[in-house]
């Protein structure tokens, strides 16, 4: 087996991220994608979407002649031996569940060519079962029948950190019940493992698990703080200091409590309904249910921001002017893959409002998606004669803002900090009207 050779199946944020990192750590890498602009657009070093420190990767490794891009899955099968499928599972348009038409496409095109021993690793996000179900079509497409071994191994990274998480993952899960793809799984790794960085061998079922279920603790915890955050706004307690003072029990922590407008993006809410989907057809259905609270929780936080704008605003938002300070679902990112920020700007514009979004990196992807929006190329036009200022997505540059400033450009110094982002004495005392989720 040519271990140094592999096909990174499927190039969005998690695949063109792993194939660069790949071909960084020493590996000869082909990307494979039946997007032939994608492809193109690779191969000449840019980047279709935003990602810290990737196209410095990209370059490098393009230019160095260990990373091409192709569409052409014969191939892939040629060059490599080792196969990662790294497509997407996004949310089925009809249902809750994930929709693994990628993840088919992507094996019926490659089995069918792979004529000598091969490991294909699948590192898509799926429910669990899917890779069993693989396991079996994969026996009968590919010529090479059992010498094909597979294997589950979730990938964990954060957008906006996913050259550092790839690079140095906190650890590497290999779901199979082949000592082969296993050993090749260790080989691989073998880079990163210098770092003492744990390797957990499961089954197909377990890996698949390991990833969703993390997705899910992170999601719970999320709405866990939120939920608290509802209960301060009831009660007059401020969130913030509360979160400060649970962290300090390292049992539970301080990461991923943030209160705010919650969580979006292309992973946690999907990721969660498809694995509450799963548990139904599993049988387990309560086992779960406490998820629907979860993602309930987390769209209460959105609307509970128009409310505060409105608050604000004193009344209607018919003919009144907003500013909108973000539109990626989080900071570092130019993804609006369900985005918090972009669901309260496009009601509060529903509402009759004018609204006008910044976003440091985002504006192209959100005027495709929102074209009813207005946009600026910086953050003093969007608040310009704003009657209410509502940051959404905690970008570093609205963190260090100066209140003085933004005060000389809009219309009434007011504004929602949906991201507990900005000290409230500080902008008080700037003569800002100030609110926030979860703070008197
Ligand atoms: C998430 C997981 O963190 C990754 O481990 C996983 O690999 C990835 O999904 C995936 O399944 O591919 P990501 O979606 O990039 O990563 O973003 P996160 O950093 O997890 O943030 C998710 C959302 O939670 C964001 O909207 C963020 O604003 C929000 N969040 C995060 C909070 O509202 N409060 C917090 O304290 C932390």
């Amino acid at each position: 087996m040519v271990a140094e050779r592999i096909s990174v199946i499927g190039t969005g944020y998690l695949g063109a991220t792993h194939a660069a990192c790949m071909a960084e750590l020493g590996f000869d890498v082909l990307g494979v994608d039946v997007d032939r602009e994608k492809v193109d657009q690779l191969s000449a070093g840019r980047l279709p979407f935003y990602e810290p420190g990737l196209e410095e990767v990209l370059n490098r490794n393009l230019a160095n002649g260990r990373l091409r891009f192709t569409s052409d899955y014969a191939a892939a099968a040629e060059f490599a031996d080792i196969h990662f499928v790294c497509v997407g599972t996004p949310q089925r348009p009809d249902s809750n569940a994930a929709d693994l038409t990628h993840v088919t496409a992507a094996v019926e095109s490659l089995a069918p060519l792979l004529t000598r021993p091969a490991v294909v690793i699948g590192k898509s996000t799926v429910p669990v079962g899917t890779a069993a179900g693989i396991a079996e079509r994969i026996a009968e497409l590919a010529p090479a029948g059992s010498e094909v071994g597979l294997g589950w191994s979730p990938e964990f990274l954060r957008e906006g950190f996913g050259v550092h998480d790839t690079l140095h993952p906190n650890r590497i899960v290999i779901g199979s019940d082949s000592e082969r793809v296993v050993s090749t799984m260790r080989e691989l790794s073998a880079a990163q493992l210098a770092e003492d960085i744990p390797f957990l061998v499961t089954d197909l079922q377990t890996a698949e698990l390991v990833k969703v279920s993390a997705n899910a603790f992170l999601a719970t915890k999320i709405s866990f703080i939120n939920a608290m955050a509802e209960v301060s706004e009831a009660a007059g307690a401020d969130v913030m200091k509360l979160a400060q003072a649970l962290s300090h029990d390292d049992r539970i922590g301080g990461k991923f409590l943030g209160p705010g407008l919650g969580f979006g993006g292309g992973c946690l809410p999907k990721d969660i309904r498809a694995f509450m989907a799963r548990a139904d057809e599993l049988g387990v259905e309560p086992a779960l249910s406490f998820l629907s609270e979860v993602d309930a929780i987390n769209q209460r936080r959105r609307s509970r921001t128009v409310d505060l704008a409105r608050v604000l605003i004193g009344g209607g938002f018919a003919g009144r002017r907003v500013g909108v300070l973000g539109a990626a679902f989080k900071p570092n990112s130019d993804d609006i893959r369900d985005s918090p920020a972009l669901e309260v700007a496009a009601t509060v514009a529903s509402l009759g409002a004018t609204v006008t979004v910044y976003d440091p990196e985002a504006l192209e992807k959100a005027q495709q998606e929102h074209p009813e929006l207005n946009y600026a190329h910086s953050m003093l036009e969007a608040v310009r004669d704003a009657e209410v200022v509502l940051l959404l997505t905690e970008w570093g540059e609205f963190r260090d803002v100066d209140p003085k400033q933004l005060a000389k450009v809009v219309a009434e110094p007011r504004i929602v900090d949906g991201r507990n982002a900005l000290d409230p004495e500080h902008w008080r005392a700037h003569g800002w009207t100030y609110r926030a989720l979860g703070r008197p």
